[in-house]
């Protein structure tokens, strides 16, 4: 089962998440951080900024993200390529030539996944992977349907879950149609998954995920099948949660050492 912790706020859930990378750096700095997009993620880039503050060296961390939009042209600020440099790479002074992006370039399209698949692999995999969770249910952009088996590879957005993410875009139709994410199989080949989620508009696919039935259908319950997950929750993401008071009872009497 996952170890879901609920937090008073988004701060108090990115200082948690936060705290624990950078200890984590700080054992080994050549820690790799599976990163996501999208705006649950931030509270957590926003405190690991005040550990490279204080002085852990993220230099020689390597990351890769989940995702990216096909089609969007270089340098879009919303391609995932720009949000990851933008939040992660250059505030917390990752070396650029370590962060890796699927590449949603339309040219060589075919082969992206596969490309993105090897290059995870021949780098050994990733330590902690930062997941949020669509409305949809979906991790990475894995929509509802996608095989737990499944890598790396081109997807097609719901439209849902386009016009969850037109806020960040001028209108709904600059959203693109079609994505490159890692697979449910890729995600949980992470060695320890970290799902956030924040609000009551995440309360439904949050309790399905940590809950609810093991199915394709709901993409997000492929984290009932790891063997290491933390879900870090506000109030209101926790709020349709049937076992909510054993997981407070839990997280109260974790031994210490055992971190999250
Ligand atoms: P959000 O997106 O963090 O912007 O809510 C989460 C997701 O789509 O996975």
């Amino acid at each position: 089962m996952a170890e879901v912790i609920v937090c008073d706020s988004a701060q108090q859930a990115g200082d948690l998440v936060a705290a624990h990378i950078a200890a984590q750096v700080r054992a080994c700095p050549t820690f790799t951080l599976g990163v996501a997009t999208g705006s649950t993620p931030l509270p957590v880039y926003q405190a690991l900024r005040t550990h490279a503050d204080a002085g852990v060296d993220f230099s020689e961390v390597t990351a890769f993200a989940l995702d990216e939009y096909v089609g969007l042209p270089d340098g879009h600020p919303q391609s995932y390529r720009a949000v990851v440099d933008h939040e992660v790479t250059n505030p917390l002074g990752l070396d650029p030539a370590r962060v890796h992006v699927p590449d949603g370039h339309l040219d060589g399209i075919e082969t992206a996944g596969h490309r993105y698949e090897e290059a995870l692999t021949s780098h050994g995999g990733v330590d902690l992977q930062i997941l949020g969770i669509g409305t949809t249910g979906h991790i990475g952009f894995n929509e509802p349907g996608s095989s737990f088996g499944s890598l790396t590879r081109v997807k097609t957005l719901t439209e849902r879950t386009r016009i969850d993410n037109a806020r960040f875009f001028d209108s709904l139709d600059q959203v693109p149609v079609h994505c490159v994410t890692q697979g449910l199989g890729t995600i949980l080949r992470a060695r320890h998954l970290v799902l956030l989620a924040f609000g009551e508009g995440k309360a439904e696919a949050v309790a399905g995920a940590v809950e609810g039935s093991v199915t394709a259908s709901m993409p997000g319950s492929a984290i009932q099948l790891h063997s290491h997950v933390t879900v870090v929750l506000d109030q209101a993401a926790a709020s349709q949660l049937t076992h909510r008071a054993y997981y407070d009872w839990a997280h109260q009497h974790k031994p210490a050492w055992q971190g999250i």
